[in-house]
Parts: structure tokens; C-alpha cells; sequence
């Protein structure tokens, strides 16, 4: 389970994560939306250890993440950043195999490499496998990234904006495949979207947040509502529903 106690960043005067106080329990997808500066990013920072809190905690499964060791971290939690940023001249497969570092230490050993080659196939990468990474198009670059996240095999999976630069029918792929993860393995995926309505489609539950504050939370069908979305973006919206679904339309 990850929960947040009242967690806290600021930078300067601003108090860009607000006290956020978030239970999550059961093995699922929940979906992080809210306008660019809401937090987002920050608050999966701060659960995932890439910046301190300034106020609250962060829990994974009851361990303090401010002070429990990387490496025990690592092996319950992948987090795939907002933005890529590598100097190294690396393949495709040299950087998934990263994933594995927390279990295998720089020692890759025959399991590591099953589970490298089975995330390049699940993610379409066979035939870029052995392509470096400023070789790739953008879709394939972030391809590679996701696919470096799931290779962590880790019961929680933090992915922030991991449909950047995919198209429909990767983006569609990327979240069949949390889904799964979710129903058949267990994973708790905790993941940013801008595309609300492929949150609407494929999370089950919904949290919103809005300069640094959680202004809203529920399943999509609480979430993705015109008044609630009317007020987080700024935009007239209308909700239709479309196989059981909420598909929010907005033409600005
Ligand atoms: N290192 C930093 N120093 C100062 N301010 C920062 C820093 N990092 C983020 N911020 C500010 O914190 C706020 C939240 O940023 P964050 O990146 O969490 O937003 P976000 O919801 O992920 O937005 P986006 O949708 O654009 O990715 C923004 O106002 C941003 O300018
Ligand atoms: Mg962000």
C-alpha cells in the first residue's frame, strides 16, 4: 500500500504539493490528472524519493520512503520520470536491463535476461533492441523507457506521462498492458495522464489535483464530470457516454 501523510513541497513561497493525504490500497491503476504546475509531478517525486518532503511522509507498505534504503525502495517501486535525460550511448537492451540492477547488482544473471527479453517483446521492441537510443523516434525513445520501468518487476509502478510521444495504438497498448498488470499480476500503478479520457477508460479510480491540492477523487464515473473538470481546466466540457464509459469532449 502507498499513503501520503499530509505530504508538503515548496519551493521558495510556493507550496507547490499542499498537504496531500492519499490511501492507496488495493492492486489497481489509479490515474493522476490536473493542469501543467497542479503537482503532479512533484508528488510522484516525493513517493517515489527523487525529492524531499518538506513537510508529511510517504509510505510504501508502512515504510517511511525518507528513510528506508534505495535499494530495499528500488525492489518494491519503479518510477519512470517526466522527462528522459541519459548522456550515455546506450541500446535499447543495455537500458531496459537497467531495470534490473536493483535485483541483479550489475550481475545479470539468466533470469534477468528472461525478463529483459520478455518486456522488449510485450512492448514491441525486438527489432530495436540493439538500436541506441538517439537512433530511435520519440514514441520508440519512451517506449524503451517504459519498458526499462517494467523490467523492475516491482509491485508498485509510478509513470508519470508514460504515453508522451505515443501513438494511438501504442498509448492504447501501454495501458492494456497496466491494466494487466494490475488484474493478473497484482501491480499497483499509479500513472499521470493528460488524456482524460484514457484515464476515464482504463483507471479505476481517478485523483485530480490542482495547485498542489487534491480537489477531487472517486472513480471515473465521480471524476470525469463537466463541473468537476469545468473547474480544473478552465474549459467548458461536455460528458457523453460511450460502451459504458465517460467520454469527455472539449472543443475549447
Ligand atoms: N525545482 C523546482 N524549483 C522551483 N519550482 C519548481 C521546481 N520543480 C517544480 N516546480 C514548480 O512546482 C509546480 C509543480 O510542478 P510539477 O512539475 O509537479 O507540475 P505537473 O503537475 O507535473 O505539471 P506538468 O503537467 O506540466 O508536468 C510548478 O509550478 C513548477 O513550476
Ligand atoms: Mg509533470
Amino acid at each position: 500500500m502507498i499513503t501520503t501523510d499530509s505530504l508538503t513541497k515548496r519551493y521558495g513561497p510556493s507550496t507547490v504539493v499542499d498537504e496531500v493525504t492519499l490511501e492507496l490500497a488495493r492492486p489497481g491503476v489509479t490515474a493522476l490528472i490536473g493542469p501543467n504546475g497542479a503537482g503532479k509531478s512533484t508528488l510522484l517525486s516525493l513517493v517515489g524519493r527523487l525529492a524531499d518532503a518538506d513537510g508529511g511522509a510517504a509510505l510504501v507498505d508502512g515504510m517511511d520512503v525518507a528513510t528506508t534504503r534505495s535499494r530495499d525502495l528500488a525492489k518494491r517501486m519503479a518510477i519512470l520520470r517526466q522527462e528522459h535525460h541519459l548522456e550515455a550511448r546506450l541500446s535499447v537492451r543495455d537500458l531496459v536491463g537497467f531495470g534490473r540492477f536493483p535485483h541483479s547488482r550489475g550481475r545479470p544473471g539468466p533470469e534477468d535476461e528472461a525478463v529483459v527479453a520478455d518486456v522488449l517483446t510485450r512492448l514491441s521492441l525486438d527489432d530495436l533492441a540493439d538500436r541506441y537510443l538517439d537512433e530511435l523516434s520519440g514514441g520508440q525513445r519512451q517506449r524503451a523507457f517504459i519498458a526499462m520501468a517494467l523490467a523492475q518487476d516491482t509491485e508498485y509502478l509510478l509513470l508519470d506521462e508514460p504515453l508522451n510521444n505515443l501513438d494511438l495504438a501504442h498509448a492504447v497498448a501501454i495501458m492494456r498492458l497496466l491494466r494487466t498488470a494490475a488484474d493478473e499480476l497484482g501491480k499497483r500503478v499509479v500513472v499521470v495522464l493528460h488524456d482524460i479520457n484514457f484515464a476515464s477508460r482504463w483507471s479505476d479510480e481517478i485523483v485530480a489535483l490542482a495547485d498542489g491540492r487534491v480537489v477531487a477523487q472517486g472513480p471515473p464515473a465521480e471524476v470525469i464530470r463537466p463541473e468537476v473538470l469545468e473547474d480544473l481546466y478552465g474549459v467548458p466540457v461536455s460528458v457523453h457516454e460511450v460502451d459504458g464509459h465517460r467520454v469527455a469532449v472539449y472543443y475549447g
